[in-house]
């Protein structure tokens, strides 16, 4: 028998190679639990240890609460099987057992079909789609760094019709993937594993506010498309910030769209030029009031992506204005390299 994790509530089996970390074990098999940074900071990939050894890496150790680590909480994405069979259980995480089973998730290489920069602090990589892919719009997909095995997770900006994945990537100077992207050029290979996560659009009839700090729009992007193709009147308000007008991603499209459905509006907002000290979560806050009551948040639906802390701020503001948690769904990016 081969060394592998029972992974509850579905109990499927998995093979684990020596030295893997248990979330690659889990997504090599095709299989699907939520994670988010892949390097131990955010804390989705929890789960419990039911039995057997599981040692999480000391680096990431405070991420989790003393509490939780008592617990026999790990994080997946950051630890190790030091036995031969152990049981997690991932717990009552919301996933349905369809997206536990990866259903259309690949792990492949596929070809750069171009390196863009459509925003200052962007890239847009663009890929040729692997075969059978099929992406809901919001889920995001892993990079593996050119010539080694660590991956990193990026947003799909494109819709899974189109024909090529657009790959929304914050630069990060002097970062290890930033350089390893820089030389990437058409025609290279990349290898990539997706698409993950179930941050998607609900199919209601209630008004929809996306809200995006800087590169969170790339997720945003699918969503509020595939919203406004739906041919559904609901409104639908984008707020998207960013430092400057050239950190807007898509900005033009977004204003051809306000332009051409009565009811999609676009609040584009800069923080330069603001008086020092309002971030752009304020600014966004500031829009979200301008144009909502209390009634009409709660009404709605929110999609919020951005760094932590901008997410964080927005998520507080709109609940404590009218909106119903469970009408509001977040993707957020803690900074990486
Ligand atoms: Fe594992 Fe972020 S801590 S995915």
């Amino acid at each position: 028998r081969l060394r592998g994790i029972t992974v509850h509530p579905f109990g499927a089996r998995i093979p684990v190679e020596p030295g893997e970390r248990l979330l690659d074990a889990i997504l090599r098999a095709g299989r699907y639990v939520p994670f988010g940074c892949n390097h131990g900071g955010c804390g989705t990939c929890v789960a419990t240890v039911v039995s057997g050894d599981v040692e999480q890496d000391p680096a990431t150790l405070t991420t989790l609460d003393a509490r939780s680590r008592e617990e026999g909480r790990v994080l997946l994405c950051s630890s190790q099987l030091r036995s031969s069979d152990a049981e997690v259980d991932v717990g009552d995480t919301g996933i349905v057992e369809s997206e536990f089973a990866g259903a259309g998730s690949v792990d492949t290489t596929t070809t750069v079909t171009d390196v863009l920069r459509p925003a200052a602090g962007l890239f847009l990589l663009r890929l040729r789609p692997p075969e059978s892919w099929a992406p809901r719009p919001g889920q995001f997909v892993q990079l593996a760094l050119p010539g080694g095995d660590a991956w990193r997770s990026y947003s799909v900006a494109s819709r899974a019709e189109s024909s090529t994945v657009d790959l929304v990537i914050r630069r990060v100077e002097g970062g290890v993937f930033n350089t390893a992207l820089d030389g990437l050029r058409p025609g290279d290979d990349v290898r990539v594993r997706g698409p993950f996560g179930a941050f998607t659009v609900r199919t209601s009839h209630r008004a929809k506010l996306f809200v995006g700090g800087g590169a969170g729009i790339g997720p945003l992007r699918p969503m509020i498309l595939q919203t406004l193709e739906r041919g559904d009147d609901a409104p639908v308000h984008l707020v998207h910030t960013g430092r400057d007008e050239s950190d807007l991603a898509f900005r033009e499209e977004f204003i051809a769209l306000a332009e051409k459905f009565d009811h999609f509006t676009y609040d584009p907002l800069v923080t330069v030029g603001v008086t020092p000290g309002v971030r752009g979560a304020d600014l966004a806050a500031d829009a979200v009031d301008q144009h909502h009551s209390a009634r009409t948040l709660r009404r709605s639906e929110a999609y919020l992506c951005g760094p932590d802390a901008f997410v964080d701020r927005l998520a507080d503001h709109l609940i404590t204005n009218g909106l119903r948690d469970r009408y509001l769904a977040a993707d957020r990016f803690t900074a990486s390299s």
